[in-house]
């Protein structure tokens, strides 16, 4: 599955992979992550309609249980299978900003040693040439105990974003 934003977006965002409401509708970030990634979106003040969203590896990764389709996650060959891909996606948009979304995203992007719990929220450029930064993936939040305070500090990384866009007119 392909990304989805305009040609021209100022941000990319960059999931895991496509979960099973993503896999059946055809379009990144649908479900109950993207649910939450669009409200995180608007409390920081980034219009999701000018982001484009797409997801490292582009396929659902799955194991059946009973009638549901449970996440796996990706291996590093199918991030390096999917890589020509995004590669493609991100030099084709040529963002301001390429966000990612996860450590399976950070560490396909900026290498397997990057960290998000250390090195979230820092602006760096990656070996691409691509001006980069690094969260967490809204399903940890989902899944957090703290999921409040986790929710704010998403927030508070997506601001510096937005900072960072305010301070570089389009
Ligand atoms: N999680 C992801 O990483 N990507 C999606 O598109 C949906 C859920």
């Amino acid at each position: 599955m392909f990304g989805e934003g305009p040609r021209d977006a100022r941000v990319v965002l960059v999931g895991e992979q496509p979960g099973d409401k993503e896999d059946v509708a055809g379009e990144p970030f649908v479900g109950p992550a993207g649910q939450l990634l669009d409200r995180a979106l608007a409390d920081s003040g980034i219009e999701r309609s000018a982001t484009y969203v797409t997801n490292i590896v582009k396929h659902f990764k799955w194991t059946p249980r009973g009638k549901r389709r449970i996440h796996q996650k990706p291996n590093a060959t199918e991030v390096n299978a999917c890589w020509p891909w995004l590669e493609a996606e991100v030099n084709a948009i040529g963002p301001d900003i390429v966000v990612c979304l996860g450590a399976t995203a950070a560490q396909g992007i900026l290498g397997r040693q990057f960290r998000v719990t250390q090195q979230r929220g820092e602006i760096l450029e990656s070996s691409h040439g691509w001006r980069v930064t690094a969260t967490v993936h809204p399903s940890a939040i989902l899944r957090a105990d703290d999921r409040e305070q986790q929710y704010e500090a998403f927030v508070r990384d997506l601001r510096a974003v937005a900072a960072l866009l305010a301070g570089q007119a389009a």
